[in-house]
């Protein structure tokens, strides 16, 4: 088992590189895709790294070399993923809400394919008929998930073809002559009942027979990880007794060997990554003293968005008399990292380490304010690599178009 990343280790990267900064641990990655692997060697399954957590190409990369393929939800993600050397594949491609032309383009590059409307396997069907075996994304509604913006798979959610369509798809798989190859679901985010996924199969479970060439049951991403100290991440190795049992009990399962397959994001590069940033100003205002820091929502924006918990250590005072401060960012509407939160001592100028900050941290930054993108680096066997330069002043004028 790696050795989290030490204070010194992160007060180094701060130091050569600057802050705000984002900061990898390879081997995490690595941790925590075994701990998947060997969970589910009772099982013919496959992972899918769900690379809208972290696209940086040299994560890719390491995913890639880990023996793991990838899941992508559009198809510049698919893009990235042939880019960084997977093999079509080696590619999932779990589109949502799009142009019937982007499937179209997936085709070319013969990835994996969900769809997730009729009126795209609709389209699908007429192109392609029975030349290109394709997956179904079913909304099985079930309510699943840290929180309502992370829950996918409920009954008023956008994602998926409502399980109780089901008539209307098997009428335009015959019409169209579809080989449906996979059942899809992705209920959630965060989800670290292991019962969930279980549900979900079930679900699945009433539909094989109406698909005599499905190969593949996708159980989708959404495994949880703690983010508060103390907290659990799913029990893999649990929910993979479980899924074993539901397979070898299901009396339609009995007769066929499906493949199953996986797509965790989360659970693969939350933990691996750490957020640093500065310290600028100290601001007792008597009931509050206010941290504010040289990042803001516009970093790492799971804080505001999801009410996540994100524990912080000031790791320029590991041993600093314990105080209560609420954690902010520099850009002009609230955005706070923590509230109320006991840490050591904070002085002017201390570096802070955000934790679980690799899952859609940096993935999800902007520029906001018109401050730079933080650079990113990996530390691997021990070395620390830059795999993305900060931003800089021409980025901030790369794209816009100065017509007047
Ligand atoms: N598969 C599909 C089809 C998905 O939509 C997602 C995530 C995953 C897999 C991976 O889920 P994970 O294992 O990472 O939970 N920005 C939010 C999470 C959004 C998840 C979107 N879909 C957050 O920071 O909590």
């Amino acid at each position: 088992m790696p050795e989290n990343l030490s204070k010194e280790q992160l007060l180094q990267a701060a130091n050569e590189f600057g802050t705000p900064l984002y900061v990898y641990h390879a081997e995490k990655i690595k941790e925590q895709y075994e701990k998947l692997t060997t969970a589910f060697s009772v099982l013919d399954t496959k992972f899918f790294y769900a690379s809208k957590a972290l696209t940086n190409i040299n994560i890719l990369r390491y995913v890639k070399n880990m023996g793991c393929e990838v899941d992508c939800s559009s198809i510049n993600e698919v893009k990235l993923a042939l880019h960084a050397g997977f093999e079509p594949q080696q590619i999932l491609y779990t589109s949502n809400g799009i142009a019937f032309s982007e499937i179209e383009e997936a085709v070319e590059t013969g990835v994996h394919i969900n769809i997730d409307s009729l009126s795209n396997l609709e389209k699908f069907g007429k192109k392609f008929g029975h030349s290109y075996p394709v997956g179904i994304r079913i909304r099985p509604n079930i309510m699943a998930g840290g929180n309502l913006k992370i829950s996918t798979g409920h009954d008023t959610s956008k994602f998926g073809i409502p399980v109780d369509q089901l008539d209307t798809i098997k009428d335009v798989v015959k019409a169209t002559d579809l080989f449906i190859r996979t059942l899809h679901i992705h209920t959630g985010s965060d989800i670290k009942d292991v019962e969930v996924f279980v549900n979900g199969m079930e679900v699945l479970f009433e539909l094989i027979p109406h698909f005599p060439e499905l190969e593949v049951i996708d159980l989708g991403g959404g495994f949880k990880v703690p983010y508060i100290p103390g907290e659990k991440e799913t029990d893999v190795k649990l929910l993979a007794q479980k899924i074993k049992e539901t397979f070898d009990n299901h009396p339609v399962a009995d007769n066929k060997k499906f493949q199953l397959w996986f797509e965790p994001g989360k659970f693969l590069v939350s933990e691996c990554g750490y957020l640093l940033a500065q310290v600028t100003v100290v601001k007792d205002t008597g009931p509050i003293v206010f941290a504010a820091i040289d990042s803001g929502l516009n970093h790492l924006i799971r804080p505001m968005m999801y009410d996540a918990y994100h524990h912080i250590e000031n790791i320029s005072n590991p041993t600093g008399e314990q105080k209560v401060y609420t954690i902010t960012g520099n850009i002009c509407e609230t955005d706070t990292f923590a509230a109320d939160r006991s840490l050591n001592e904070i002085r002017e100028g201390d570096y802070l380490a955000i934790h679980n900050a690799g899952a859609y941290g940096f993935e999800m930054a902007s520029n906001y304010n018109s401050r730079f993108k933080p650079a990113e680096v990996m530390i691997k066997d021990g070395h620390t690599y830059l795999i993305r330069r900060r931003d800089e002043w021409s980025d901030l004028l790369n794209n816009q178009v100065e017509v007047f």
